[in-house]
């Protein structure tokens, strides 16, 4: 299969020397392309910011902005058979980046921020038979937020996991998750490293594969549109 992994954070500049992020690592999509590529799939990497290395055999594309992503994306999933969001997509971007430094004897700056674009729920609007995975970052309701998601954004598979606990989600080598299938199936994983869970989520795509009839199609015009 071709399999398209995106990781880490994005930034969205306030200024040349600042800006808004989170607290992503990048683990969980670098341990997925890991076990994607040695499990014998060719691999695209669209990685945020990390401080990871690149791992071996597998194609990565850096980006920094949400639209750059989005961009990336866009352009790697015509060419995918499945797409796995694990990035932190930055969910806003400042209104208006300074191009000077701001300056302390100017003030205190309001930030304003603006959407930035649902990169995954694009994807999934445009899949055409490929299968479109998702996580959910979630500190409460976690599987009823990630069941929501899950529909919304018409993913095939959702990665549930609660990011309060200390023991998964962000900047951990560990994740407690639960796998949620579009077909109502829920698999509720025990603690493991993000290495056990990314090879667990593979397997899970390549079953969605097998079971399937449909395979990618071509990009409505629309979609390709948005491709370039
Ligand atoms: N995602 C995305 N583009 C965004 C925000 C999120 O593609 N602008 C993707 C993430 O990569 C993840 C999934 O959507 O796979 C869910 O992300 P999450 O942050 O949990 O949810 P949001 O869609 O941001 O929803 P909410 O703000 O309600 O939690």
């Amino acid at each position: 299969m071709r399999i398209l992994i995106t990781a880490g954070p994005t930034r969205e500049p306030i200024d040349p020397v600042r800006y808004i992020s989170n607290r992503s690592s990048g683990r969980m999509g670098y341990a997925l392309a890991s076990a994607a590529a040695s499990r014998g799939h060719r691999v695209v990497l669209i990685s945020g910011p990390v401080a990871l290395a690149e791992p071996p055999g597998v194609r990565v594309v850096q980006v920094t902005t949400a639209r750059e992503m989005q961009a990336a994306v866009r352009l790697w999933f015509d060419r995918s058979d499945a797409l796995i969001m694990a990035a932190a997509v930055a969910d806003w971007r400042v209104r208006a980046v300074s191009r000077q430094k701001l300056k302390k004897r100017s003030g205190t700056p309001v930030l304003r921020l603006v959407r930035n674009p649902d990169i995954l729920k694009g994807a999934g609007r445009c899949k055409a038979g490929r299968l479109v995975v998702g996580f959910a970052a979630e500190t409460s309701r976690v599987i009823a937020e990630a069941r929501r998601k899950l529909a919304d954004k018409r993913l095939d598979l959702m990665v549930a996991n609660d990011v309060s606990r200390a023991d998964s989600g962000f900047d951990v080598d560990t994740n407690q998750a639960t796998l949620l299938g579009i077909d109502g199936s829920i698999e509720r994983l025990p603690l493991m490293t993000k290495r056990a869970l990314a090879k667990r989520i593979v397997e899970r795509v390549e079953q969605l594969r097998q079971s399937r009839q449909s395979r990618r199609g071509a990009l409505t015009a629309r979609c390709r549109r948005q491709s370039r």
